[in-house]
């Protein structure tokens, strides 16, 4: 095996991966590349391929075809051990049967680190995950979250180059891994360690991650900053599986949206769209539908509207600070804009009286 040269300035590559288990294909082609010291988000659906991704990285499977690189070295025939590499894993891996101060020790002892050197450091760590005091409890005497940052602790022991995390915060309650989110951001922004880790949450990748992989069946669908996936997706799933997205049929029959060539599909946001009282005062008046609102949805911060228009039943949000609208009650409609998709492109469309009230004004 010949290491080749680095010549991007990634960190960890992929170079067209490719996995199966038997018949399965459960990596497809995937090329990824990571830049060092970022916080790397492995998104996509249930079975798409993200644990099996993390483990190649790991060196715990090996890839059928295609290379894999840190730091500008080729690593498929390095031991995982010798990869440099912390693991949190998806399902809890604390040893039940240790106290803290062992499981966070455990990686230090393999390495056969002198007492004195561990000691230094399980004190250190617990200080970093604010744990100290809880040395000596076992792992069924602490919470969800104290339980996940002593499993972080535990993977940074070593000093890996690499962390890697299969969904932390799965088994963790809701409120507990909002703050747990913001903690991990934190505390690899000041570690500086390049990170991946691995959610099917879109929110969580979206607020915690400098950069976010979509996979989906086995390939990578698009990377790229959350701001880039979100108002830029390349894909149709992309465009489908972020944000609260739903698909519309024969939206040439909205007002206002230049007719499109073929048969195409539409993908409606949200915050494409705006609802209205009828006795609201409209900017855009010549361009609003009047629909029923079917559905009204308390999303703590916002309200949840859905309408029905030309046969498609769609949200926008509203303040709970603007008058209240009811279910049956008749609104105005305008929708800003929306995506819509030919042969897996995806291109955002205005409506056109954004263009001509500007040039009235
Ligand atoms: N050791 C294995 N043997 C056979 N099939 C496997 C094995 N590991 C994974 N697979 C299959 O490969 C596909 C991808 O699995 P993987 O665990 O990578 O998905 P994932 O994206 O992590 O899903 P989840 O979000 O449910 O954890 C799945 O269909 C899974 O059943
Ligand atoms: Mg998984």
């Amino acid at each position: 095996m010949s290491d080749s040269i680095n010549r991007s300035d990634s960190y960890v590559e992929l170079r067209n991966i490719n996995k199966h288990f038997k018949d399965f294909h459960a990596t497809k082609d995937a090329n990824i590349s990571i830049k060092k010291g970022k916080l790397v988000a492995l998104l996509g659906p249930s079975g798409s391929g993200k644990t099996t991704i993390l483990r190649m990285i790991a060196g715990l499977e090996q890839p059928d075809s295609g290379e894999i690189l840190i730091d500008g070295k080729v690593v498929n025939n390095v031991p995982g051990s010798e990869r440099g590499i912390g693991f949190v894993f998806q399902s809890y891996a604390l040893f039940r049967y240790q106290t803290v101060y062992e499981n966070i020790a455990f990686g230090l002892r393999v390495k056969k680190v002198p007492e004195k050197e561990i000691k230094k450091r399980v004190s250190e760590l617990l200080t970093l995950i604010s744990c100290e005091g809880l040395e000596n409890r076992y792992p069924s005497q602490l919470s969800g979250g104290q339980r996940q940052r002593v499993a972080f602790a535990r993977a940074l022991a070593p000093n890996p180059q690499i962390l890697l995390l299969d969904e932390p915060f799965a088994a963790i309650d809701a409120k507990v891994r909002l703050e747990l989110r913001t903690w991990l951001k934190e505390m690899i922004t000041k570690i500086g360690i390049t990170s991946i880790f691995v959610t099917h949450d879109q929110d969580e990748a979206i607020e915690v991650a400098d950069e976010i992989i979509v996979t989906n069946q086995g390939r990578v669908e698009q990377s790229g900053t959350p701001q880039e996936l979100y108002s830029r997706p390349k894909t149709e799933f992309v465009a489908k599986f972020l944000g609260n997205s739903t698909v519309v049929q024969n939206f040439e029959r909205f007002k206002y949206f230049e007719k499109q060539d073929e048969d195409v599909t539409a993908i409606l946001r949200p915050e494409f769209v705006s609802i209205y009282k009828k006795d609201e005062n409209v900017q855009f008046v010549r361009s609003v539908e009047e629909a029923t609102v079917e559905d009204i949805i308390f999303r703590g911060s916002n309200m949840e509207i859905k309408v029905k228009l030309h046969g498609n039943l769609i949200s926008a949000l509203r303040s709970i600070n603007d008058p209240i609208i009811e279910v049956g009650e008749k609104v105005n409609v305008f929708i800003y804009r929306l995506f819509v998709i030919s042969r897996d492109k995806v291109e955002l469309i205005h409506n056109l009286s954004l263009k001509q009230e500007t040039v009235v004004i």
